[in-house]
């Protein structure tokens, strides 16, 4: 399966793109978190991503198409993958197409903004492995404490409220016009995001299995 999620920022792609990976046993590759990895380690890629993802704005087409073409090229995605966060504007996709990697689906996550904003207001991130947790709707056992490798958890740069509705603004004008580009492809399913997490993970799977 190579499925692409499409949704606004803080929807629920880095949370239902893990469950898929369990449930499907492929990988799933997350833009935002690869270039975070470069901010922390501080590459030129980083540094230039940085200026970006502060503002609430995309990455350079160019640059993205490159990053992700030599993600392409690695072992794990040989039996398939679910994309978090690529394509992101029709010259991605239209790269994407050009390339010789066949999607089977992409599966549009709707949530409101108001939602969103609520969302991305509670989030905290583990600071080492990048794992997702919410003040109410995910809360980790231990405070602060990332369940998975008791990473310190915090909150995250671009979760400022500025830069949300900035991210909004992009993700209105550049990545929201794929759910139509998409549907004349004949590959869009759709799932409407729900208040909690397993009951979208169900909407998500009944989506895709439909
Ligand atoms: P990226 O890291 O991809 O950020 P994003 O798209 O803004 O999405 P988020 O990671 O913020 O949210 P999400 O949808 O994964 O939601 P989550 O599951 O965490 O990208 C960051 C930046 O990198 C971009 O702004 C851009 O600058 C750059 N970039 C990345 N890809 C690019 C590309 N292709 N081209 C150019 N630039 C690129 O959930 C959010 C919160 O809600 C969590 O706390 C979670 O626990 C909670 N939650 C989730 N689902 C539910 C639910 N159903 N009910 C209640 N709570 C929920």
């Amino acid at each position: 399966m190579r499925l692409i999620l499409l949704a606004a920022p803080g929807a629920g792609k880095g949370t239902q793109a893990e469950m898929l990976s369990e449930h499907y046993g492929i990988p799933s590759i997350s833009t935002g978190a690869i270039l975070r990895k470069n901010i922390s380690e501080g590459t030129e890629l980083g540094k230039i991503a940085a200026e970006y993802i502060n503002d609430g704005k995309l990455i350079p087409d160019d640059l993205m198409i490159k990053v992700m073409d030599e993600r392409f090229k690695q072992d794990d995605c040989k039996n398939g993958f679910i994309l978090d966060g690529f394509p992101r504007t029709i010259a991605q996709a239209e790269a994407l197409s050009a390339s010789d990697i066949v999607i089977d689906k992409v599966l549009s996550l709707e949530v409101d903004d108001e939602t969103i904003v609520e969302r991305l207001g509670g989030r905290l991130e583990c600071k080492s492995c990048g794992a997702t947790y919410h003040t109410e709707h995910r809360t980790p056992k231990i405070e602060g404490k990332c369940d998975k490798c008791g990473g310190e958890l915090g909150v995250r740069s671009d979760d400022k409220p500025e830069t949300v509705r900035e991210r909004l603004k992009t993700y209105h004008a550049q990545t929201e016009p794929l759910i139509e580009y998409y549907r004349e492809k004949g590959l869009l399913c759709v799932a409407k995001g729900r208040s909690e997490i397993a009951d979208t993970s169900k909407a998500v799977l009944e989506a895709l299995e439909a």
